[in-house]
Formats: C-alpha cells, sequence, structure tokens
C-alpha cells in the first residue's frame, strides 16, 4: 500500500488516539466475490504482498476471512522483541519478521510470525467448522496482520459463487452463498472487487451481477480481470478495458496472478509480480497501456479511493474535534475563573494549558492534512 497513504492516515489515528478516540477514519472495508475459483484469494494476496491464504481449485475459501490489517510501527532496538523467545508464539522457519505478525480471534494471544503457519491455521479451522469435505458456514475467520508496512483497513474474502451442489453441501447452496456475501457487500462502505477469469464471458460474471445488486450505478465497484494469461491466442481484454462490453464507473484491472503450478512451486509474490509485469508490457494488446495493468495498478486505484473517501471525511473529523473542544472549554469554565479563585487556580491552568497544546497540535495535523489532500 502506498506509503504516503499509510503516513497520512497514521498521523490521524495518532492524533486521535491522544485523546482516545479510536479509527476516527473508518476506511471502507474491500470485499472480493466472484464465481468459484476466479482468482480472488490470489487477489486479496497479491494487494495485501504476503503468502497466507489458502487458494487452489475448487472451493478452498469456505468461510469468510475478515483480515484485518493494522498498522504498527516497528519495534524499537531498545525493546527488542524476539519471535522465538514470546513463550505463545508459534515456531517457524522462513519469511520471517519480528514486526509482522497475524493473530486469530480463536487463538488469543498466540503470534503467528510464519505467514505459513497462518494458512494452516486458515484451512484448520475452516475444516474444524465445515468438515473436510466441500461445506460451507457464514461463521467468519477473524485475522488480524500487524505490520508496519499495511494500512489500518479491513479485507474480506469470501467463497465463490456456486450454482451446483457438491458433496456435503446444502441443495440451496447457490442461495446460501449469495446471502453470505451480500452481508458483506450490501454496507455502503465497502468497496467491491469483481473478480472474472478472463477466460470466462464477461456477461455472465456472477461477481458482476451480483455487485450491481446493490451497487447499481457502479460507484464502490471495481471489475478485476484475472487469468488474462489464459485466455485463447489472439483474443485479449481490450473491449472490457475500452468499456465496450459490461461498462464500469471505476473501470477494471487486468492482473496475472499465480497459476496452480506457480502456488505448488511456491512461487514467491515478489517473482509473480515481476512476472505480471513482464507479461504486460510485453503483450502486443498491452504494451501501450501496461500502467493500466497489473496489480500495482490495482493497488494504487484502491488507494486514491481511500483518498477520496479520508478527504470526504475531513469536514466530519473537523467537526468532531470542535465539539470536543468547546465541551473541554465548557468544562473549564466551570472550574471558575482561574485567576481570582485562589484556591484552583495552579490546577485549571494547567488543565488550559494542557488543552491549548491539544487544539494547537490538532489544528496543525488536521489542517495540515487537509492541504496535503487537496
Ligand atoms: P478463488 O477460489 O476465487 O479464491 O481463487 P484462487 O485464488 O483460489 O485461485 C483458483 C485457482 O486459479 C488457483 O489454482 C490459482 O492458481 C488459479 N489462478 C488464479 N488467478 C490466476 C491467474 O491470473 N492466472 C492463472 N494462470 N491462474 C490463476
Ligand atoms: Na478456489
Ligand atoms: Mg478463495
Amino acid at each position: 500500500m502506498d506509503s504516503q497513504l499509510i503516513k497520512t492516515v497514521n498521523k490521524l489515528q495518532d492524533a486521535f488516539a491522544t485523546v482516545g478516540v479510536h479509527n476516527p477514519v473508518d476506511l471502507p472495508q474491500i470485499a472480493v466475490i466472484g464465481s468459484q475459483s476466479s482468482g480472488k484469494s490470489s487477489v486479496l494476496e497479491n494487494i495485501v504482498g504476503r503468502d497466507f491464504l489458502p487458494r487452489g481449485t475448487g472451493i478452498v475459501t469456505r468461510r469468510p476471512l475478515i483480515l484485518q490489517l493494522i498498522n504498527r510501527a516497528p519495534a524499537t532496538t531498545s525493546s527488542p522483541v524476539s519471535p522465538n523467545s514470546e513463550k505463545d508464539t508459534v515456531s517457524s522457519d522462513a519469511q520471517e519478521n519480528p514486526d509482522e505478525w497475524g493473530e486469530f480471534l480463536h487463538l488469543p494471544g498466540q503470534k503467528f510470525y510464519n505467514f505459513n503457519k497462518i494458512r494452516e491455521e486458515i484451512v484448520k479451522d475452516t475444516e474444524l467448522k465445515t468438515g473436510k469435505n466441500v461445506g460451507i458456514s457464514p461463521q467468519p475467520i477473524n485475522l488480524r496482520i500487524f505490520s508496519p508496512h499495511v494500512l489500518t483497513l479491513t479485507l474480506i474474502d469470501l467463497p465463490g459463487l456456486t450454482k451446483v451442489p457438491i458433496g456435503d453441501q446444502p441443495k440451496d447452496i447457490e442461495k446460501q452463498i449469495r446471502d453470505m456475501l451480500l452481508k458483506y457487500i450490501t454496507k455502503p462502505n465497502a468497496i467491491i472487487l469483481a473478480v472474472t477469469g478472463a477466460n470466462t464471458d464477461l456477461a455472465n460474471s456472477d461477481g458482476l451481477k451480483l455487485a450491481r445488486d446493490v451497487d447499481p450505478e457502479g460507484l464502490r465497484t471495481i471489475g478485476v480481470l484475472t487469468k488474462v494469461d489464459l485466455m485463447d491466442q489472439g483474443t485479449d481484454v481490450i473491449d472490457i478495458l475500452a468499456g465496450r462490453v459490461i461498462p464500469l464507473r471505476l473501470g477494471y484491472v487486468p492482473v496475472v496472478n499465480r497459476g496452480q503450478r506457480d502456488i505448488d512451486q511456491k512461487k514467491s509474490i515478489a517473482n509473480a509480480l515481476s512476472a505480471e509485469r513482464e507479461y504486460f508490457e510485453n503483450h502486443a494488446s498491452y504494451r501501450s497501456k501496461a500502467q493500466y495493468c497489473g496489480t500495482p495498478f490495482l493497488a494504487r486505484k484502491l488507494n486514491m479511493i481511500l483518498m477520496h473517501h479520508i478527504r470526504n471525511t475531513l469536514p466530519e473529523i473537523k467537526a468532531k474535534i470542535q465539539a470536543a473542544l468547546q465541551k473541554y472549554q465548557q468544562e473549564l469554565l466551570q472550574l471558575g475563573d482561574p485567576l481570582n479563585d485562589g484556591s484552583n487556580s495552579g490546577q485549571a491552568n494547567l488543565v488550559l494549558n494542557i488543552i491549548t497544546e491539544f487544539c494547537t497540535e490538532f489544528r496543525t495535523i488536521i489542517d495540515g492534512n487537509s492541504n496535503d489532500l487537496t
């Protein structure tokens, strides 16, 4: 995620945390919907930039995963927190960093520094609640990821839309999944990533159809075209991108995720992203518009939407601060005139000084940020 955006939001969060207001900037939740195996989990994982979601052919995501990213400054060197020295820590092998870890709501106090173990736990808890077969459950898995490199923001991975029940699945599986997804995408604050395989017919896209039910004007739906690399030779998504098939106000972003073989061979996200860039830069149809293709462009688009959201919420945040100030000032008045009331004067002056400092600091931060954003 864009570091400038992270900085801006952090400044706001910090300022508010001082007076006990948490999450003043209530950022939109980002939810992925689409047909089974269209690449939803792959897209989310690429946006986060870490390997931790179960992916694969068939119905792999069988419960909603509510993924809360939490921005957290790196630990200072003066207070070294060694992941392996903590009692409840899950031990691990590769790709670890003491500043980044995950925690599940159902396993309080247990820190996962190894993202492979996070994936294993998602699979384990999914099976615990839905069986090893292909059952689904609306009961979400709640995972929080703490990292200096993320925006404090919620992403939701969801089971794919499917029509025909298989295995243990109930007869009304289509309706059950639909209802499950609607719960997350109906919120006016949700951004919908409607994922469609580019090797399937856009007109039949279940994700786009469902998105249109809750966001008919397309104000918060981004079309994501996956599997561009699997399209038939000589075909491309240019017409879709140009809005000539099903126009979408926020447009479409074509991406190339890791294929099943890449997953089996444990191809890293970094390698996947450079392969994706090469793909678009070298393809005759996309070469001239490669900057509008791929996961980084999708991430930029999301950042832009989030920035707009913050800009639109700033007046409300300012109003909240002003109301709080007025309240404090009233309370101060009730303490009496510090100059004439000998008994309390020292105390009241102290309070006044502290509040004045707060106000100045707030104004600087808020005004500073509104200027950044305009
Ligand atoms: P989900 O069921 O929608 O969450 O889809 P997954 O992310 O689990 O992916 C389903 C399968 O499609 C996996 O085998 C992925 O490797 C594969 N896949 C997803 N996106 C792409 C893509 O852009 N290109 C290729 N070749 N395979 C993809
Ligand atoms: Na899948
Ligand atoms: Mg999935």
